[in-house]
């Protein structure tokens, strides 16, 4: 397979295996690329992208730009905070706008669930989500599942661990969809307060006790706490959070294993994670960061493809 099964990249849920393998086979390319000297290639010298973004950002929004510039596209960027839409311009008008201008692909960041799959439906262009609310962050987990395949060379029956506030959390869902398909276990650990009740139904297991759930697994994704969309307090305090939930250089000593250890950033050290581990050579956290450029450019090639199929590695 050559050819992604999907027009847009609205979330993890709408791949099928085949697709995450031919972006990683990209991206393999790709990442051989981007160690050259020379580090850009031709390939979207034909296409404009706008880079749209609702929310702050900053690994995933630098990450596109640098993706989009390696391949040599045209880009624009968009910030809310300094647009008319605090003049009360629609999603809409402001996107028809931007197309009109004669943009080809659309990266969208918006605080609110399902705004990328309302924009497909809506305007003439390719749409990339780049985090849609508490919904999905596609290419932040297929730069999770390819970082972890990278260091463990499958995803096959390892079992990972996603630790934190679940209930708010897009990078969360989007990684179980992604690594399920590739083949891992997931459990998600937390207080109950911040395990949804829908994840049973995801044949995902869960575990309130963060150190028997590190004895089980081979790979702990931390996460952080999403204070700006909890309107109501989840748990007593942050410090009883980090006793319980944060990831300290004991625990991981204590379970006489290798495990690899992640976090998808931005990372509050001292409450999900404590500096030792996420500076330790146990951590992949700025791998991670790395791969980013080198899925998102396989993303946006392989999309761009589609609807200009003179697009050429
Ligand atoms: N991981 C991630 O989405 O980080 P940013 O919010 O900085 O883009």
């Amino acid at each position: 397979m050559n050819k992604l099964s999907v027009n847009h990249l609205l979330g993890i849920k709408d791949l099928i295996k085949d697709d995450i393998e031919l972006i990683f086979n990209t991206a393999d390319n790709f990442k051989e690329i981007i160690n050259r000297p020379i580090k850009k290639v031709p390939s979207l010298r034909d296409i404009t992208i706008c880079n749209l973004f609702f929310e702050n950002s900053t690994r995933t929004k630098l990450s596109f730009e640098l993706a989009e510039k390696r391949l040599s596209a045209d880009i624009i960027n968009f910030s809310s905070s300094s647009s008319s839409v605090s003049k009360g311009e629609t999603l809409i008008d402001t996107v028809n706008n931007i197309l009109s201008m004669k943009v080809d692909m659309l990266v969208m960041r918006h605080p609110n669930a399902g705004a990328a799959a309302f924009l497909s439906k809506n305007v003439n262009a390719t749409i990339i989500n780049a985090g849609d609310g508490a919904h999905e962050h596609p290419t932040q987990a297929l730069l999770d599942a390819y970082s972890i395949k990278e260091k463990l060379g499958t995803l096959k029956d390892k079992n990972i661990l996603i630790v934190g506030d679940i209930l708010h959390s897009r990078v969360a869902l989007s990684n179980i969809f992604c690594l399920q398909k590739l083949g891992a276990n997931v459990k998600v650990c937390g207080p109950s307060t911040l395990l949804p009740k829908y994840i049973s139904s995801l044949q995902v297991e869960t575990e309130t006790d963060l150190n028997k759930a590190l004895q089980w697994c081979d790979v702990a994704m931390m996460l952080r706490i999403q204070l700006e969309r909890q309107q109501i307090k989840y748990f007593p305090s942050l410090r009883e959070y980090s006793m319980l939930y944060g990831l300290t250089l004991q625990k991981v000593k204590k379970l006489n294993k290798e495990i690899l250890i992640m976090h998808p950033g931005p990372i509050n050290r001292g409450v999900e994670i404590t500096s030792d581990v996420a500076d330790s050579k146990h951590s992949i956290i700025l791998n991670q960061v790395e791969n980013g450029v080198a899925i998102r450019m396989a993303v946006l090639y392989l999309l761009a493809g589609k609807t200009k199929p003179t697009a050429t590695l």
